[in-house]
């Protein structure tokens, strides 16, 4: 099984948490989109769609399914999402394709977060994926002499601004023993609009697409 057919098999076992009638918390990236495939066979029985990015709410819609704003949903059951790293400890770094802060948001309100991915992105340690960290434009090079006084190496995301008019830093070597720890140290830094760690907020299911089928924890 490749890559891609992994990514798939973990996107279609998400549909088992959607219950009919409710809204849907929809994530981005590719693994995202499998899952937006997915949903749309479920069209008719769903009330709609909550969407992390611009980009996963055109793909909704492109399907049929109706993108509703957060801000009118009063309850939002499921949220299912890709990751570019997950730990046993359902912890994430996430933010890979630049949408972390709506994700991260969305995953807020949910009361169940589905995390769906490929083996390749099961770690025992966060940290081998630079960390994204959505930054205000101006507070660019303040920030990035933070992040470096916390030991890691920020690197500009060059030519990418992100759904919310920001840019990112992405962040290599930084010390990951202590996630929860180092989410509250980079929230804590001005200018931070959101880092790509998703310890606070951990995934309730991880279902990960492997060549021997699909593994649940
Ligand atoms: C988007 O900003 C990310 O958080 C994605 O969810 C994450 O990068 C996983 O993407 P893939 O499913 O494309 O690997």
């Amino acid at each position: 099984m490749d890559q891609n057919a992994m990514k798939k098999a973990a996107a279609v076992a998400a549909l088992a948490y959607i219950e009919p009638g409710t809204v849907v918390g929809v994530g981005t990236g590719s693994t995202a989109n499998y899952f937006i495939d997915a949903l749309a066979t479920l069209k008719d029985r769903i009330r709609g769609a909550v969407a992390s990015s611009d980009a996963t709410a055109e793909r909704l819609r492109q399907h049929g399914i109706e993108v509703l704003e957060l801000n009118s949903v009063d309850a939002l059951p499921v949220y299912v999402d890709g990751a570019d790293e997950v730990n046993p400890h359902r912890e994430m770094i996430k933010g890979g394709g630049g949408a972390l802060t709506r994700e991260k948001i969305v995953a807020a309100v949910a009361d169940q977060f589905i995390c769906i991915a490929d083996g390749s992105k099961r770690v025992e340690r966060l940290g081998a994926f630079p960390l994204p960290v959505e930054v205000i434009p101006m507070a660019r090079s303040y920030v990035a002499r933070r992040l470096a006084g916390l030991g890691g190496q920020p690197k500009y995301r060059e030519g990418f601004v992100t759904d919310n008019g920001n840019i990112i830093l992405d962040v290599h070597n930084l010390d990951m023993s202590r996630p929860l720890k180092l989410e509250e140290q980079l929230n804590n830094i001005t200018g931070v609009v959101t880092n790509g760690l998703f310890a606070l907020r951990p995934a309730d299911v991880v279902l990960l697409g492997t060549a021997q089928g699909v593994e649940r924890y």
